[in-house]
């Protein structure tokens, strides 16, 4: 894939700034006022009777902040901390090991959870909801239920795919949250906290502008402030004003919204190589030499929410909207 600076996924570089960047109170976590309102209430409450934090689901696009509140939820409880994800466990046994080795109402993250294996995922179910691991010891007539108790702890699970958890995995999270992109005056105060953090000396103006074109997406701000940082400090004086915010980003062929030549690639080829649509993914996704995958979850969020496209039974349409950003005439009937 090509690289791209506005892809929300996660690029090697991202991580050792992203640490720095990580705000690790639920006071620091800009947005998301509703997931932020109901999380203080059960972490309160968990808190003063002093159990396990009801088991919590993180969901939406990548680049949200969904391992950041994972991290910030285990801070405000003061519980440990521990970290795995669904691909990285292989083995039923070794999700037994994990369990067992939690103290009480430590915090467990899985990332990615829609990729946990079937026969490990049936030893989270007696896990999460009696605090326990169920075992058969021995073979034929003489086998045996065994069943383990382990401490109470909460599982904290983050996917960017509610829609491949299975039921009665879902089922067991009490608290879901679905994560949503972000308005751009809360990407604009993510922008000022990280050139704080950062040292850049940043124009209002130029971090409006940055915020507007980051698709709703943190992790696409961080990214962009620090690519125009950089054009900063070797074309101009090292402040970032809204002149070299422009420049820069036009280097990087991003619009006005953010979008860039993939996302006009998809919208492009909706319009003038299927009149408009509707298309199906996997056909989308060969015409553009893109991952169907990728296309759903990186590019569309983003695009559904401008209204640019539409997701159909038939496939996917593109609407009014994109045309008009594209500067293409509207065909009234279709
Ligand atoms: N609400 C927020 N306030 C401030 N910064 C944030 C917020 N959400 C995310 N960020 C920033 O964006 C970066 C990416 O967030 P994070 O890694 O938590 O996303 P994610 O949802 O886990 O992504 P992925 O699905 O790829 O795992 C973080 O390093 C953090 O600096
Ligand atoms: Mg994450």
């Amino acid at each position: 894939m090509e690289d791209r600076f506005i892809t929300s996924s996660k690029n090697w570089t991202d991580a050792e700034i992203e640490n720095s960047l990580r705000p690790t109170a639920l006071s620091q976590y800009v947005g998301q006022e509703k997931v932020k309102e109901s999380l203080k209430v059960y972490i309160q409450a968990a808190k003063s009777r002093k159990d396990a934090l009801d088991h919590v689901l993180l969901y939406g696009p990548p680049g949200l902040g969904k391992t950041t509140l994972s991290h910030i939820i285990a801070n405000e409880l003061g519980s440990q901390f521990k970290v795995t994800s669904g691909p990285a466990i292989e083995h039923a046994a070794d999700l037994a090991a994990i369990l067992t080795n939690l103290g009480k109402n430590d915090v467990l993250f899985i990332d990615e959870i829609h990729r946990l294996n079937k026969s490990v995922e049936e030893i989270l179910y007696p896990a999460m909801e009696d605090f326990a691991l169920d075992f058969i010891v021995g073979k034929g007539p003489s086998a045996k239920n065994m069943r383990l108790k382990i401490q109470p702890f909460t599982l904290i699970g983050a996917t960017t795919k509610a829609g491949m958890l299975t039921g009665p995995l879902r089922d067991r999270f009490g608290v879901i949250c679905r994560l949503e992109l972000y308005e751009p005056a809360e990407l604009q105060e993510i922008i000022k906290r990280s050139a704080g953090i950062l040292n850049i000396d940043i124009d209002p103006q130029a971090s409006l502008d940055i915020a507007k074109r980051s698709r709703g997406t943190p992790r696409i701000a961080n990214r962009l402030l620090k690519r125009v940082r950089d054009y900063a400090e070797v074309m101009g004086s090292g402040k970032i004003t809204k002149e070299i915010t422009d420049q820069a980003l036009a280097k990087m062929e991003i619009d006005e919204l953010g979008l860039d030549f993939i996302d006009r690639k998809i919208l492009d080829s909706i319009i003038h190589k299927f009149g408009g649509g509707p298309v199906g993914l996997e056909t989308l996704s060969a015409t553009i030499c893109e991952d169907a995958g990728t296309i759903e979850d990186v590019y569309e969020p983003y695009l559904l929410q401008l209204g640019f496209i539409a997701r159909t039974p038939r496939g996917r349409v593109a609407l009014e909207n994109a045309y008009k950003h594209l500067g293409l005439p509207y065909p009234e009937i279709k």
